[in-house]
């Protein structure tokens, strides 16, 4: 028996056990979409690096961690996304990270499983859904996602170790939704809604080969995604502090058409929503 979770928000957490995969521009992108689609939005930026916080033109501060060491409000800690990053008039909100971060993953194990779980249980029925960004490293708050989250996003691309450290992902998760179907009363793990390659260039056969691969392994468990190119446009739109969507660089229709996919399968999975402010702006 799992306990029931938080039910009218969804909570889509991108996760993965290396660096420069696409974690936080999976996560960015994904939000501003689903804010320019009139959802209400929460970005968390559970990094302690803070990269999703710059990412949108936000110094990055220690909200997450005041929010699970200190007890403080949630309306003490949230800040609005910067127009720049996506546009005026969207319901899109942001929970900071940085330094004190570290201190939530060495604190116990358990309290900040469930002080993690507990808080983002207030927010039910306030935001239509939570996109979160996670750090690189395997810590308690990764482990706190997995029962926090209603689905994770893997993201991967062809490089080093990257098919070993998503299939140690699978693994894990795996294993701690073995454990939680055991274990009576504990709130069910996240389910795995897509692999989502990333960076991949179809000039290169190791990147065909690759995508063969994950399509070959996973396809029949997992949805694995067609893959987001790897294209000049999202550093552009970065350095310009902007949402793919809204950035007019050099690329950006194809890097838009090819994170389509990501931001469809999660909308299907949302109630429709009521108003469309980017909506009310343009008319
Ligand atoms: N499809 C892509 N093509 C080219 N560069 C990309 C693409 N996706 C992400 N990047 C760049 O790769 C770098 C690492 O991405 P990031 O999202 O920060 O990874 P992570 O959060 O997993 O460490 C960033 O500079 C980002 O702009
Ligand atoms: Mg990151």
């Amino acid at each position: 028996m799992s306990q029931t979770k938080i039910d009218t928000t969804k909570i889509f957490a991108w996760m993965g056990r290396k660096g420069g995969i696409g974690k936080t521009t999976g996560a960015t992108t994904l939000a501003s979409k689903l804010a320019l689609q009139g959802f209400n939005t929460l970005l968390v930026d559970a990094d302690g690096q803070g990269n999703a916080s710059s990412t949108v033109g936000i110094e990055p501060y220690d909200g997450f961690a005041s929010l699970v060491l200190e007890d403080v409000e949630w309306s003490d800690v949230l800040s609005l996304v910067p127009e720049s990053f996506a546009g005026p008039g969207l319901r899109f909100d942001i929970l900071s990270a940085a330094e004190l971060q570290s201190e939530v993953e060495h604190a116990d194990y358990n309290l900040v499983t469930q002080a993690i779980y507990e808080r983002f249980q207030e927010l039910n029925g306030i935001y239509d859904v939570i996109v979160v960004d996670t750090s690189p490293s395997i810590t308690a708050i990764h482990t706190a996602f997995y029962y926090t989250a209603d689905y994770i996003l893997l993201p991967t691309m062809n490089e080093d170790d990257s098919i070993g450290s998503l299939a140690r992902s699978i693994a894990y998760i795996s294993k701690a939704s073995a454990q939680a179907s055991q274990q009576p009363g504990a709130p069910a793990v996240a389910q795995i809604l897509g692999i989502v390659p990333q960076k991949i260039s179809m000039r290169f056969l190791a990147d065909r080969l690759m995508y063969r691969h994950l399509q070959q392994f996973y396809g029949a468990h997992y949805n694995v995604l067609p893959p987001v190119m790897r294209r000049a446009a999202w550093r552009s739109a970065r350095t310009l502090t902007q949402s793919i969507w809204t950035a007019e660089v050099p690329g950006a229709t194809a890097a838009r058409g090819e994170f389509e996919p990501v931001a469809r399968l999660v909308t299907s999975l949302l109630n429709p929503t009521q108003i469309n402010p980017a909506q009310e702006v343009v008319s």
